[in-house]
């Protein structure tokens, strides 16, 4: 159960009263993490999967503040990073780097040497050119380095949004399926270089295990191919976007889930002494966190109730760039509508339906379009859910605007994580020299 619910009519993040937070005069918008939240979500995932034993390369992509990312190392998780930053962040907090797995599809050649002279676990390699790249460096810096091909296995969910699919023919990730084996045969010898395995992301969030399962029989024919010419790999990395409960409405079920890929891989484990890594995101990270705004203005434009906040695309882009759904719900409604909030059969009567929209120059820059809610005014706080994954990480000073806080709760007490940016961050790195 997340831990943001409402007592006494008003929401709370654990044992914290948000509207309390906006009180003491924390400036909004700003996000709030649930530690206690995340470290549930983390534990689901791992529990789901135990059968294997996997190592859970949590995926900084979709939240990357480094006290979060600690939280996670102290239970055991792995990092997937796909960049020399996420790289730094990661060396910065107490992750264990053997369980780091690297991504990407152009990684930079100080990148490489970064993580080979760090020792990361492993690198997903996704091109026979970056392969090449990477023994070359290995060689030349006389440092063995474990690496996983990444797959393209030409597997499509339509169900996933056309700008998170990985997975299809023709896609930039991975290299073709039906050029690894080739690739790893005539590789699989290098002095530095040693291919332990295979890695697959097939998109995100992928709404059945049926493509896992697709995805995982590749896998396991090229592990077996191999194997009858005596290259034997050890290692399948079968990503993450597994999915987050957005709408708080469906039926998900871990177990049903990761049943038919725990059978499927089991053996491999069980038998042959297989590691599994995993590197779910959004399933650990987005309903730990929500996004706290305050209503600015509030006016007619036609026929629609336009409400302004203080928070926009450029805290939260997923609306904008994807059409994403997020629950939104007054932190503070009348107590007549606290039961319709989420999964509660929604008191119809008295909800007044919205636009909500944000501050920023753009006509995308909403955050829900014809939403019922709460009779909203000036000056109310309200809460963005499932905001956790790809919510901060994706902000950006469009408009310059600044970077807003982030905020930790563990119980009753609340941590700053991270400060609001200031106007003078704006402009610090905007100096002229010359060259
Ligand atoms: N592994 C790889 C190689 C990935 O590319 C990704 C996500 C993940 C793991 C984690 O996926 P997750 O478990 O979080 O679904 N900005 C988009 C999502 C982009 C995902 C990119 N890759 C969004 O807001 O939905």
């Amino acid at each position: 159960m997340d831990l943001f619910q409402y007592k006494n009519a008003v929401l709370h993040c654990e044992d914290v009263s948000i509207e309390s937070l906006a009180e003491k005069g924390i400036p909004t918008p700003f996000y709030l993490y649930s530690l206690n939240t995340l470290k549930t979500h983390y534990k689901k995932v791992y529990n789901a999967f135990g059968a294997l034993q996997p190592v859970i390369c949590f995926s900084v992509k979709s939240c990357n503040n480094v006290h979060l990312l600690n939280e996670l190392a102290a239970l055991g998780s792995g990092m997937d990073i796909v960049s020399g930053g996420e790289l730094f962040m990661v060396k910065s907090s107490n992750t264990d780097l053997s369980k780091v797995v690297f991504a990407g599809v152009g990684k930079s050649e100080e990148e490489i040497t970064d993580a080979i002279n760090s020792g990361v676990g492993y690198i997903n390699i996704e091109s026979v050119q970056e392969l090449q790249r990477v023994q070359f460096i290995a060689g030349n810096l006389k440092r063995e380095t474990n690496v996983l091909i990444r797959i393209l296995p030409d597997i499509l969910d339509e169900k996933t949004n056309e700008k998170t699919r990985t997975g299809y023919k023709g896609a930039k990730f991975g290299i073709d399926y039906a050029e690894v084996k080739l690739l790893i045969r005539d590789n699989h010898d290098h002095p530095y270089v040693n291919i332990r395995g295979l890695h697959c992301h097939i998109g995100s969030p992928i709404s059945s295990y049926t493509f896992y399962e697709e995805c995982i029989n590749k896998m396991v024919q090229l592990v077996e191919e191999l194997k009858a010419e005596n290259i034997f790999l050890k290692v399948l990395n079968i990503g993450g976007g597994f999915p987050a409960n957005y709408t708080d409405n469906d039926n998900f079920s871990w177990e049903s889930f990761a049943g038919p890929i725990n059978r499927l891989l089991e053996p491999y484990v069980k038998n042959e002494g297989f590691k599994i890594i995993l590197e779910p995101g959004r399933s650990i990270s987005a309903n730990t966190g929500i996004l706290v705004t305050k209503v600015l203005y509030i006016k007619k434009s036609g026929d629609k109730n336009i409400v302004i906040v203080d928070a926009g695309m450029t805290n939260l882009i997923r609306p904008a760039m994807y059409g994403a759904f997020h629950y939104i719900w007054p932190v503070h409604p009348d107590v007549a509508h606290v039961l319709a909030k989420r999964n509660y059969p929604v008191e119809q009567e008295g909800l007044v339906k919205y636009d909500v929209v944000g501050p920023i120059c753009e006509s995308s820059d909403y955050l829900a379009k014809d939403r019922e809610l709460p009779p909203l005014q000036q000056g109310d706080y309200v809460a963005i859910f499932t905001t956790g994954a790809y919510g901060m990480v994706m902000a950006s000073n469009y408009n310059l605007q600044v970077k807003p806080a982030e905020l930790m709760v563990d119980g009753d007490k609340v941590y700053s994580i991270r400060e609001r940016e200031t106007q003078d961050d704006l402009i610090r790195k905007m100096v002229k020299s010359e060259l």
